[in-house]
């Protein structure tokens, strides 16, 4: 079997699938955390590896960027491959002060500009939220590895380039961090009757104006990876 946007076999992928924005950071997660990672999906080198983490099956597979793209790469692994657990390991640009360059949060909700969940025509405004089960788990986890882990808003945006200025906007309503994929994945997680979460590690502050480097980016995440990992095994 396999799917317009995937060519793995049915039970290639494991319950929970760890899913970064970026294919080479899938890559690298698999290789740095997995255990005999094998490549499972490589259809427009979005790449998609299933191997063990303290013995558990875990897989990785990139989202692409933005709604649309882990719109599509969510719906297929809940409707076609029977993953339970998505949890989004990405990047956000922190929209408070005090969010330090590689921290990391956690996304109860996510708040969006997006029509993503105009297509379940409900007739009013869904509000996208993580699972509690995951996130329950997720704080534990963060506590064990002493990591601090503020929990709250994210806000997915459509576009990177913010001319509206509407970040400050959700900023000012009390949303931690800016991101491009969260509020798609709750939405199709609510959709399909699965389970997502959305850690990300912060790469920009837009109140102060730091940002990390490109290669920051690809190595300043271990805390949010191994937040990840702990949650795929418990
Ligand atoms: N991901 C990381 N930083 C971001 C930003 N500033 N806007 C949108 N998505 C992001």
């Amino acid at each position: 079997m396999s799917t317009p946007h995937n060519n793995a076999n049915k039970g290639d992928f494991a319950k929970t699938v760890l899913m970064p924005g970026d294919p080479l950071r899938a890559k690298f997660i698999a290789e740095t955390f997995l255990t005999e990672p094998k490549l499972v999906n490589n259809v427009r080198g979005v790449q998609g590896y299933t191997g063990t983490y303290k013995g558990v099956p875990v897989s990785v597979m990139a989202s692409g960027m933005g709604m649309p793209s882990i719109g599509i790469y969510a719906y297929e692994l809940y409707t076609q491959y029977d993953v339970e657990n998505i949890i989004r390991v990405g990047s956000a640009g922190a929209m408070r002060a005090d969010l330090e360059l590689g921290s990391v949060v956690a996304g109860q909700g996510a708040c969006t500009n997006s029509n993503f969940a105009d297509q379940y025509e409900l007739g009013g405004t869904y509000a996208p939220i993580c699972d509690f089960g995951l996130l329950t788990a997720a704080v534990e986890s963060a506590k064990e590895l002493g990591v601090k882990m503020p929990v709250g808003n994210l806000y997915s945006s459509d576009t990177f380039y913010d001319a509206a200025g509407r970040n400050m906007r959700f900023s000012k309503m009390g949303v931690m961090a800016v991101e491009m994929e969260a509020a798609a994945l709750y939405c199709t997680a609510a959709y399909t009757g699965k389970r997502a979460l959305a850690i990300c590690s912060i790469s920009d502050n837009l109140v102060n104006g730091t940002e990390l480097s490109a290669d920051e980016r690809q190595t300043n995440f271990t805390n949010m990876m191994k937040i990840a990992l702990e949650v795929a095994v418990k």
